[in-house]
């Protein structure tokens, strides 16, 4: 087996390398610059059940080792998914991590069903950042019982396993990991977005027309890190790991911090070609350090048998 070869629920990867969601568009632009079938996995931008024009422009700004966004989860809809996107993902031996959004749990549920039907949609990813009608406009990401009775029942709608992607905004990402993994998660996405905010100061006012968007980028690794080094240790699932993912060494971290995949969101914007780099640099970097198989790395940081062939 390779070296960088992971199983996952629903995810059989070459390697442990995906775009993150919303960074990679449905690979059209991408497949144009390099051959997708290299990538471990995709993850498509957030699919709703109706079409989405997303936030009133400006909605992104640049911020010192990172950017704003607030896109509004714009994308052409469940049906044009199904039909358009996903056929033309299917070219490509690349499993599919079709991330989900809604307004309410019946909305969610709605497109669970329906994407998990899809034959190349493998797992599905399921964004809990987005607003809780019923609860009066609280996200589901950051009430654990909220975010569990929502993982129940898109695991009980879906086909395919479910990760869900966590929201850093909340004061113990532990508290709302363990809620979804007892709701019957099968893995975990982390991180999404922070938030934040720029005041431009001519206009003296937000930079964003949505005033508030999601801080990503390097800026942002070490706290994926901590939070993914907290989590690991309270949850027995896989973590896929992305927050500011732009090289082999910063795959490495993940994977000791205890992550077992990782996403690549940002990096993308600056270099598309990222993701096929990271790739050929991880096998060099593994040979270099001796590392015999990827998985070896997983928690590493914080499990007690500790191994120096890092420090080689
Ligand atoms: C422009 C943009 C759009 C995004 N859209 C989505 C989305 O649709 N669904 C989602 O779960 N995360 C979305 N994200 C979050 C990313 O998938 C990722 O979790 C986050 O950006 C951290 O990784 P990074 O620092 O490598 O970008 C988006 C991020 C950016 C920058």
């Amino acid at each position: 087996m390779s070296k960088l070869a992971i199983q996952l629920p629903g995810l059989s990867m070459k390697n442990p390398i995906m775009p993150a969601s919303g960074c990679f568009g449905f690979g059209r632009e991408f497949a144009d610059l390099y051959n997708l079938n290299q990538l471990g996995a995709i993850a498509i931008k957030a699919t709703t059940e109706e079409m989405r024009f997303g936030n009133p422009t400006p909605r992104v700004a640049e911020t010192p080792g990172g950017m704003l966004n607030a896109i509004g989860l714009q994308n052409p809809g469940l049906e044009n998914v199904i039909n358009k996107e996903l056929p033309f993902l299917s070219e490509y031996d690349v499993p599919i991590l079709a991330n989900i959004a809604g307004t309410k749990t019946e909305d969610y549920v709605r497109v669970a069903e329906q994407v998990s039907k899809a034959p190349n949609v493998t797992a599905i990813e399921l964004n809990i950042s987005c607003p809780n009608v019923k609860e009066g406009g609280i996200s589901f990401g950051t009430d654990p019982n909220i975010a569990a009775a929502l993982t129940k029942a898109v695991k009980e709608a879906s086909e395919v396993p479910v990760y869900v992607k966590l929201s850093p905004n909340v004061s113990d990402i532990t508290e709302i990991a363990v809620a979804v993994e007892q709701a019957g998660a099968d893995g975990l996405s982390m991180i999404n977005t922070l938030l934040g905010m720029r005041i431009d100061l001519k206009s003296e006012k937000p930079v964003i027309a949505n005033r508030t968007g999601g801080l990503s980028g390097p800026a942002i690794k070490p706290v994926a890190i901590r939070m993914i080094y907290e989590v690991s240790q309270r949850v027995s699932i896989p973590i896929i790991g992305m927050g500011g993912i732009h090289s082999a060494e910063d795959v490495l971290e993940y994977f000791l911090a205890g992550a077992s995949a990782v996403a690549v969101g940002t990096a993308n914007f600056v270099n598309p070609y990222v993701c096929p780099e990271i790739i050929e640099e991880l096998h060099e970097i593994m040979s270099e350090k001796r590392i015999d198989h990827i998985s070896d790395l997983i928690g590493r940081s914080w499990k007690s048998c500790y191994s120096p062939s890092l420090s080689r």
